[in-house]
């Protein structure tokens, strides 16, 4: 199984993909922020990457592979389709859904994933689609998220009936962390610090009952870099794997992050235009003086926000040039300057490097890292030096 951005070396370079947008994925980066979450987790806590949505748009198996060989021993995914590609890549280490599957649950047993169960319907679902063989289960337990799961206290009943059920192994209990990327996530009486206590409480009561599951787990990236008390046996970090902070607030707390992704693209044509210009969709902007203007090749199309015409900065040749008019479906146009000059094919970045990073983006959007990275489209050629 093939997804958007992991086509087979043999498929890859393409002689076009030389005009093509580029997102530069750094794996050396990507290893460093392994080692730093490590460092923040006791030994034996195991490490599950989440990898959804192409590895947060970075791409599921280069990402996967190289977690997978520095040591990560999960990967957490939204789909059964992202399940399988890494299952069919052979990609070493357990592999959990977090969301409920209806669809291809025989498949995902036979693969053996590990399943979510959040509800009572999941379990019968799993029970009626295994065709027999047992299903890892980790059930999913609503502490304050109000996304998906029960309550503590019926949690406890789908525990005990996962536990009972002939056709599932209870292998996890789990909750997810609304707000731990908050500057009050660490103050006691904070919305985190409730979630963390009712968790706490449940797997102690579990403990009592004899239903504790070998693996407890609740920490997102805010709550590995902040929390050690939410830790329990296994830590689910994203963003801070790919090197973007979860919130202004971490990034201040958490400074050693090394962004994974760099995204360039071309210069596909330069003018010199006169005072009053206008440039791109609307002539929202006109040059408030003689200079040169590059188009470069990215769009709205391949994930740069709209929302940053005008609004935003790249980095051309060592210094940062403003975004000028409407950013368009495939192209956007960049204002060098008086004195400026660029070459026909020259690369221009528009994340991260010289421009901007990711986190900085978004918030200039409206938005944060974590839409802006998995939007970035299939488009743009992932590109892993060193590999
Ligand atoms: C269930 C679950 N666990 C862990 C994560 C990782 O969160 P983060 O990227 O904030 O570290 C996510 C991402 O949203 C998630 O949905």
């Amino acid at each position: 199984m093939t997804t958007p951005h992991t086509v087979a070396p043999s498929e890859r370079p393409h002689p076009w993909d030389r005009d093509a947008p580029h997102a530069h994925v750094d794996l050396d980066a990507l290893r460093h922020n392994l080692a730093l979450l490590r460092a923040r987790t006791a030994p034996g806590v195991r490490l599950l990457a989440a990898v959804k949505a192409d590895a947060y748009g970075h791409g599921l198996l280069p990402v996967a592979r190289a977690l997978a060989a520095a040591g990560a021993e999960a990967f957490g995914v939204a789909t059964a389709a992202e399940a399988l590609a890494l299952r069919g890549a052979g990609v070493p280490g357990d592999v959990l859904a977090f969301g409920p599957v209806r669809a291809g649950i025989a498949e995902l047993v036979a693969a053996d994933v590990a399943l979510t169960v959040a509800q009572p319907a999941d379990l019968e679902a799993i029970a009626a689609a295994a065709a027999g063989a047992r299903a890892r289960v980790h059930v999913k337990v609503d502490t304050g998220m109000g996304r998906l799961g029960l309550a503590p206290a019926e949690a406890r009943a789908l525990i005990a009936a996962v536990d009972r059920s002939p056709l599932a192994d209870l292998e996890g209990v789990w909750t997810h962390l609304a707000s731990a990327d908050e500057p009050d996530a660490t103050e006691p009486d904070s919305a985190t610090h409730r979630q963390v206590a009712a968790f706490a409480a449940l797997l102690a009561r579990l403990e009592r009952d004899g239903l504790r599951p070998r693996w407890a787990h609740a920490a997102n990236s805010a709550g590995t870099l902040l929390l050690p008390e939410v830790h329990h046996d296994l830590v689910r970090p994203g963003i801070a794997l790919y090197g973007q902070p979860a919130s202004a607030w971490l990034a201040r707390r958490v400074p050693d992050l090394r962004p994974v992704m760099r995204v360039d693209a071309p210069v596909t044509f330069v003018k010199r235009v006169t005072a009053g210009t206008p440039i791109s969709y609307g002539g929202t902007w006109c040059a408030p003086r003689d200079t040169v203007v590059a188009t470069v090749r990215l769009g709205y199309a391949d994930g740069y926000p709209r929302s940053l015409s005008s609004q935003a900065e790249a980095g051309h040749r060592g210094r940062r040039v403003p975004v000028v008019g409407r950013v368009c479906m495939d192209q956007l146009m960049l204002d060098l300057g008086p004195d400026g000059d660029a070459e026909l094919g020259e690369r221009v970045d528009l994340i991260g490097g010289g421009a901007p990073t990711a986190f900085e983006l978004a918030a200039d959007a409206g938005s944060f890292a974590y839409e802006l990275l998995t939007r970035i489209g299939p488009r743009v050629v992932r590109r892993y030096p060193g590999t």
